[in-house]
């Protein structure tokens, strides 16, 4: 029996992840209502127009997402509209009225949380998220909670399903990349427009919140180095899996003595990882503890229920913390970028001092020497050669030369590049991939 008074939720937006969010709190209420020691009750829904997936008999329906977040009745605001501005409007209004908030807006918390979290701390309302990463993985909770007692060392993830789908079929069937992209489309994995998820905004707006929350640093994430895969060739994935490798999209951030590394690119990773072995359209990330060591936590990265289970989760959240004192409530002090001592958190670093090993490819005039000049510029930036593959072919025609190097700065393989891509022997650009062993990182 519950002796407290229901929590009132009040869901703002009906498509994939509102519609899920709505049936998982119908159909599990009991579930929930033991969880949470108090029912947590849909009081309203802002929709411009109802989902045949929900049954909404019997529930007050709005057009006008902003009347939820002034009805007096609700406790809890649950965005799950997207986008930027509505949004942050939606949130902001809701929390100067006192409400509590859930949303899975990545975009948002990443781009306008440190705004969101310093109006929520100053009302003294909690503002919860765990939605926003890797849809339905609890990583969130288990940065903050499961892993409360390590230095996080560093993370890395494969937190974009669209682009792991895309790199998956382009690996297991020699694809290329537009044919994989246009498959993801017809099948509802990828947007008309897949800008955000093939060039790695979506999962450096993910990386930025894990960054901020296993480091304890503002939200930064216009100091995210983002690259994306439209750019992987079959070839490239061929001469990986010839090198022992694997290419993932990977978000990764490392605390290093000299700051925060925050990038999201193609990564080649040795294929005896578990990373390496996620395939389709799953997520997963890595998370290096100082006292726990590796964990991994791997599942549905999106999709209306999955996603669903953690908007749920933080209002099971919400329901147990309404009772805690306020200043307890909300993340704004782990993102304030100052820690316990009142020194400032480490500053994100430039792509360009990051250190890593590196795969190239590049297409060169096969004529006595040529090798002799592409090791000789990067022996000049300090760079040597782990291994590497030379086509047999015709002197004088084009071949393929492909390096993997040994750790090195990333300025001096910029400029090696550069110096590469003007010798006369060099056509076009010099495929680039940075390569991750992960263990080195710690
Ligand atoms: N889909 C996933 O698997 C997933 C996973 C993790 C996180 N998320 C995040 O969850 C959020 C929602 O994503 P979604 O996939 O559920 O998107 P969606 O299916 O497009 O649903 C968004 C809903 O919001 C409604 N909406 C937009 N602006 C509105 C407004 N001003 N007033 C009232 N309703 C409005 C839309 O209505 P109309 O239909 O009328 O346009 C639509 O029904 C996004 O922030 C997304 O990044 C999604």
């Amino acid at each position: 029996m519950t002796t407290l008074e229901p929590v009132k939720v009040g869901i703002c937006g009906l498509g994939t992840v509102g519609s899920g969010t709505f049936n998982v709190l119908m159909r599990n209420a009991d579930e929930i209502a033991r969880r949470a020691g108090r029912p947590l009750v849909v009081e309203q829904v802002g929709a411009r127009r109802d989902n045949p997936d929900c049954d909404l008999t019997g529930i007050n329906i709005t057009r006008d997402v902003f009347e939820v977040a002034r009805n007096p009745e609700i406790d809890v605001v649950v965005e799950l509209i997207g986008g930027y501005d509505v949004a942050r409007q939606l949130v902001l209004e809701a929390i100067d009225n006192g409400k509590h908030v859930v949303t899975a807006n990545k975009a948002l918390i990443a781009v306008h949380g440190n705004e969101i979290f310093q109006a929520a701390a100053e009302k003294g309302v909690i503002v919860a998220f765990e939605a926003a990463v890797a849809g339905g993985i609890p990583v969130i909770k288990s940065l903050r909670e499961g892993l409360g007692g390590n230095k996080i060392q560093w993370l890395a993830g494969i937190i974009n399903g669209t682009g792991n789908f895309i790199l998956t079929h382009m690996s297991e069937d020699g694809r290329d990349f537009d044919d994989v992209l246009a498959e993801a489309q017809a099948l509802g994995y990828a947007e008309a427009d897949p800008t955000f998820d093939v060039e790695g905004i979506d999962a450096a707006h993910k990386l930025t919140i894990l960054a901020s929350i296993a480091y304890g640093v503002p939200l930064q994430f216009e100091k995210a180095y983002t690259e994306g895969i439209s750019q992987i060739t079959s070839e490239d994935i061929e001469q990986a899996d010839n090198l022992g490798y694997t290419i993932k999209h990977l978000g990764i951030s490392c605390r290093t003595e000299e700051g925060i590394e925050l990038r999201v690119h193609p990564t080649l990773l040795p294929k005896q990882r578990l990373l390496a072995n996620v395939h389709g359209v799953k997520n997963a990330i890595e998370i290096m503890g100082d006292a726990v060591g590796p964990t991994l936590y791997y599942g549905a990265g999106a999709g209306a229920e999955p996603t669903a289970s953690a908007v749920v989760a933080d209002l099971l959240d919400v329901a147990r913390d309404m009772a805690t004192e306020h200043k307890y409530r909300t993340p704004y002090l782990a993102f304030s970028g100052i820690n316990e001592q009142g020194e400032a958190a480490p500053q994100v670093l430039p792509m360009e001092n990051i250190v890593t090993a590196y795969y190239l490819r590049l297409q060169a005039v096969d004529r006595p020497g040529v090798l002799a000049r592409v090791a000789s510029i990067l022996s000049e930036q300090g760079i040597s050669i782990e291994a590497l593959i030379q086509k047999e072919a015709t002197e004088g025609e084009l071949v393929p030369i492909i390096m993997m190097t040994h750790r090195t700065r990333e300025s001096s393989m910029n400029e090696a590049i550069r110096q590469l891509e003007a010798l006369a022997d060099v056509a076009g650009s010099v495929t680039r991939i940075r390569v991750e062993n992960l263990d080195d990182n710690a």
